[in-house]
């Protein structure tokens, strides 16, 4: 709550909406030299060339309407300037295209020099009579058509118009006033030179929500919203959905509406020269039916010879599996033909300027391994693993080709190790930790995202295509949240802006402890028996959930639909999807030790489940059914996807395995007999034990004046029945609340959790123990043993303290830090990995670092056991060596000890994952052990170094013999003294 109150405060004086991460060039209040452009009543005039591309005046006619949008009234488009006195004229045009911006160009009106030239570029400036009878005008000069039509939309943007506005429902922010600023603003060129989306795997939630809008096909009319929210997202390039449809021939206005808008066409991996899947040649075989795929090939390239385009080149076999008959050298025989069918339809020379594309995807790599030669013209399209993790980038030997070096990224993935596709499942600091790396290693001609359905994955997409147009906002390892905040000030504002980003900060941690997919795979990941790991996952879950939906209550009803559709959702859906399988995990745990509320955990998971169907309801019935459908997609009892077909790309086995369950499946639960056991109605159980008492005798772990988690006695019923209990602490410095409490089953509560503390000031020194015992009013007493451990460490040491044998270590918290003399220092990536923080080497051009002269994080431990051979448990992401000559590396030491440098990721040929690849990849962690040797009593700093760019750390855990099975490691150890 009151965290809540201070953010308001804080963000009230924040101020207005700008495009994110860009120069500021309107206001909403009168400044000084500003042009009015529009308010209640007042529009502006657009002025737009006749001659100018047609995707300009498109562009022009969305903010003639977005001016509506924002302040009531409508601006107008205009191909000229006459009659415009009594107006706000907004001046729009295109360097060579528009006479009249090549007219203010000769006449000194404007200085174009910066951006001349250049790839999608604008500036946008206020020019005092530019033409006869205007004062005042505010220019926007693009150096080709998408610097101006992003010219156009950065307006919109800056005005109140999200480019979310339709696709996820953001509502116009409403302004009395508008002003232009007496400013020039330059951007461009973007970061990336083509960056778009991937729709596929578009079955079931888009093609049905296809079906019920546009008649099942993806038309024209769909594809125009598609595009103009590519372009408000400056975003350039589309690879469009593939599995069921052809683009070109499902409707003949497709192509031409790319062209008109400006959106340069591209198609997948496996759809080679400008042409669908769908309209492959049969056998599509190169060996075997060679002049039959050149004439298809020939035809895709006539087809759009007069269109932007990307070429995809290359071959893979049929529906996105390899070829069976092709190989390095035939490959190569691929690209020579189709590089004469571009050279011959386009009518050019040399390819240099046409820009053309070859994925490395999956066993494509395998040739490239082998050693095969790639025209130095084509771009090289470097892919991840299908599930975020960059698999290659450029190494020194492939710099400065001709076509560069590129990236196809997934947020949605069809396949091994398991589908994801439902919601958003992205943590955005990974994605920022791998699109800098590619960026950093020039691999900056392409970037291109498969984002399934588009619809569930906003965020995500406007994270990256915030990226790709200018990297420079985003060189600092805490650059994540700082884009949070200013993308939720803009679709939510102000107030809310702090609040969200801390919430899908918190998701992100979340959810890449596995996808939802994956939870049910067996055994079940968190601990039921220690550090109340279960519990406590749900827990962080319902905390999140609660915060989200304050943020939502705080919010007007139009702005709730968008924060629903793009945050509340994926936190509720998420939380009820990791109820019902914690909750199914739990009541396994209970059952085995003939807890009632087995009983009572078995119906929470039925209701949960149920609950989940509510939640899609509420989504396809948002706004009459406007994204009706798009939460179809099946996502309970995943179970047949984790099979080791990696190496094997035959089809029939890979389609036996691929798709989805035929219905959603609840988790099975288990519900057991009412009737008492003769020992008595009551149980008891302690954390840390599968024992019940008093069939079994639970025993405690220690407990110590530093032992972060509580130590607690569950007391519960074991059939239907009522019985009163106390709990009597042997010792007088031990406390237990509730000390007393009633339990009782099916009424009343079947589980009461009581909580230890210990007044460490009059307990004895050293290790002791005290009994506490558990009385119930009818049945058999409970005597357990609380093992204590009463240590202290000396004064004035700072570091974390060991409890129960092991020191767990986020990252941001080192007690010192090294600087390297190379400049290159550990930096801490917030709201990275499964729990905290992660630690990365920047700048990631810095090269292979040493122990000696490495920049180095201290982590200051005490231990108050004595470990024959300790270890250090490392939490890695389940990252590649994307330079395999230079594969990632880190090193650790305790004290001035040797360092010990470890290679995480073993080393692995293209087109096949390194080992422990599938293990890391569903875990959201590669997880790799170090020897510490012998670690004495006493205090000792953990020394830690990573020696090569890319290589992150996100957990430590120091095991000094006595850290317990868990998924995320013990809880974060206690830190003294800072
Ligand atoms: C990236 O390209 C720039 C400009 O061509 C060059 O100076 C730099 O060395 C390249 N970086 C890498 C990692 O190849
Ligand atoms: C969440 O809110 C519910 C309802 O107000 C409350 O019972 C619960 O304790 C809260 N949970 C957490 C973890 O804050
Ligand atoms: C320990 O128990 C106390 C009292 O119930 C509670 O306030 C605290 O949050 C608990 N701590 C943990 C780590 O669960």
């Amino acid at each position: 709550m009151e965290l809540f109150a201070s953010i308001a405060l804080l963000c009230f004086v924040i101020s207005g909406t700008t495009a994110i991460g860009q120069p500021a060039s309107i206001a909403f209040s009168e400044t000084k030299g500003a042009l009015k452009l529009g308010g209640t009543g007042l529009a502006p005039t657009i002025v737009i060339d006749s001659k100018e591309w047609a995707g300009v005046t498109r562009a022009g006619n969305d903010l003639a309407n977005d001016f509506g949008l924002v302040t009531g009234t409508k601006g107008k488009v205009v191909s000229g300037t006459s009659g415009l006195s009594n107006t706000p004229v907004i001046i729009a045009g295109t360097i060579g295209k528009a006479p009249l911006i090549d007219s203010l160009v000769s006449a000194g009106k404007i200085d174009v020099s910066n951006i001349k030239g250049k790839w999608e570029s604008f500036t946008s400036t206020l020019v005092e009579k530019p033409v006869e009878g205007i004062d005042q005008a505010l220019i926007l000069v693009g150096s080709d058509k998408r610097g101006t039509i992003y010219a156009i939309y950065d307006v919109s943007e800056q005005i109140g118009v999200s480019p979310w506005y339709w696709w996820a429902d953001v509502p116009p922010k409403k302004h009395n006033a508008l002003y232009a600023l007496p400013k020039t603003k330059t951007q461009g060129p973007p970061s990336i030179k083509y960056r778009g989306l991937f729709i596929n795997d578009e079955q079931p939630a888009l093609t049905n929500w296809v079906k019920s809008n546009y008649g099942g096909v993806y038309d024209s009319r769909f594809h125009a919203k598609v595009f103009e929210l590519l372009l408000r997202l400056r975003a350039n390039y589309f690879w469009p959905a593939m599995w069921a449809s052809k683009f070109h021939v499902d409707d003949s206005k497709n192509g031409p509406l790319a062209d008109e808008m400006g959106i340069v066409m591209g198609t997948s991996h496996t759809e080679p020269m400008a042409r669908a899947d769908k309209e492959k040649v049969k056998p599509w075989d190169w060996k075997r039916n060679q002049s039959n795929l050149k004439k298809y090939m020939q035809d895709g390239a006539t087809r759009s010879k007069n269109w932007e385009v990307v070429w995809t080149l290359g071959m893979r076999g049929d529906g996105d599996t390899g070829s069976p008959t092709l190989d390095a050298k035939s490959l190569v025989d691929v690209f020579t033909a189709q590089q004469s069918i571009l050279k011959s339809t386009l009518g050019v020379s040399s390819l240099n300027t046409v820009p053309q594309m070859w994925c490395v995807y999956k066993e494509v790599g395998g040739y490239y391994q082998a050693g095969m030669k790639v025209p130095e013209d084509i771009t090289i399209l470097w892919s991840d693993d299908n599930s975020g993790n960059i698999q290659r980038l450029p190494i020194p030997a492939e710099a400065n080709r001709i076509g560069n070096a590129g990236v196809y990224y997934h947020f949605d993935y069809v396949g091994d190790p398991r589908n994801y596709k439902w919601i958003n499942t992205i943590q955005l600091s990974k994605t920022w930790q791998q699109m800098h790396l590619a960026h950093e290693k020039n691999a900056t001609q392409i970037w291109i995202v498969n984002v399934g359905d588009l619809k569930p994955l906003e965020i995500p997409i406007s994270h990256f295509l915030d990226m790709a147009y200018d990297m420079t906002r985003f060189m600092k390892a805490d650059s994540t949240d700082e884009w949070l905040v200013s993308w939720a000030t803009r679709e939510f504002g102000d107030s809310v802006a702090q609040g969200t980003t801390e919430v899908m900060a918190t998701y992100g941690k979340l959810i890449v402890r596995r996808k939802y997919e994956l939870l049910n795979k067996s055994p079940f990941l968190y601990s039921t028996t220690n550090y109340d790991e279960a519990e406590n996952v749900l827990h962080e879950w319902e905390a999140l959930q609660n915060k989200t939906q304050a943020l939502y209550d705080q919010l007007d009803s139009a702005t709730q639909i968008a924060f629903f559709e793009m945050v509340l959702h994926p936190v509720l859906a998420g939380r009820i999807v990791q109820q019902v399988y914690i909750n199914a995990g739990r009541n396994k745990a209970h059952a085995a030790q003939k807890r009632m509320s087995t009983n009572e955990l078995a119906a929470d998971v039925k209701a949960a489940y149920a609950q989940d169907g509510v939640i899609q309801k509420r989504y396809h019935g948002l706004l009459n059914g406007k994204w009706n459908h798009m939460m179809d997609q099946l996502h309970f009892g995943y179970n047949n996807w984790y099979v080791l077909c990696r190496s094997d790309t035959s089809r029939a086995v890979l389609t036996s395995h691929r798709q989805d369950p035929s219905s959603n499946t609840m988790p099975s639960v288990t519900t057991i007999g009412t009737t008492a056991p003769s020992s008595g109605l009551m149980g008891v159980s302690v954390q840390g034990s599968t024992a019940s008492a008093p069939d079994s005798t639970p025993s405690f772990l220690v407990l110590d004046p530093y032992t972060p988690e509580n130590r607690t006695i569950d007391i519960y019923a074991r059939g239907s029945g009522s019985t009163d209990f106390t709990i009597t602490p042997s010792s007088p410095y031990i406390s237990i609340t509730p000390s007393q409490g009633t339990i009782s089953y099916p009424s009343g509560t079947s589980t009461i959790r009581a909580v230890i503390s210990v007044d460490w000031s009059s307990a004895p020194n050293g290790s002791s123990t005290s009994s506490i015992i558990i009385t119930p009013k009818s049945g058999t007493a409970v005597k357990l043993t609380l093992p204590l451990n009463n240590v202290a460490v000396p004064a004035g040491f700072k570091g974390y303290v060991e409890s129960n044998g092991g020191v767990a270590i986020e990252m941001a918290h080192f007690t010192a830090r090294t600087a390297s003399p190379s400049g290159a220092s550990l930096e801490v990536i917030p709201n990275y990995g499964r729990t905290h923080s992660g630690l990365t080497l920047l700048p990631v051009t810095a090269g292979t670092q040493t122990t000696a002269a490495g920049s180095s994080a201290v982590y200051s431990f005490y231990a108050f056991t004595s470990a024959a051979s300790a270890k250090v448990v490392a939490y890695l992401p389940p990252s590649f060596n994307v330079d395999p000559g230079s594969p990632l590396k880190f090193a650790v030491a305790v004290d001035e000890g040797t360092p010990t440098v470890s290679s995480p990721v073993p080393s692995s040929t293209l087109g096949s994952m390194p080992s422990g690849w599938s293990e890391s990849v569903i875990n959201g962690a590669r997880v790799v052990k170090v020897d510490l040797g012998k670690v004495e009593k006493g205090a000792h700093k953990l020394r830690v170094w990573l020696l090569e760019p890319g290589t992150v750390i996100h957990r430590l855990v120091i095991d000094l013999g006595a850290v317990k099975e868990s998924y995320l490691g013990p809880p974060e150890s206690a830190k003294v003294g800072f």
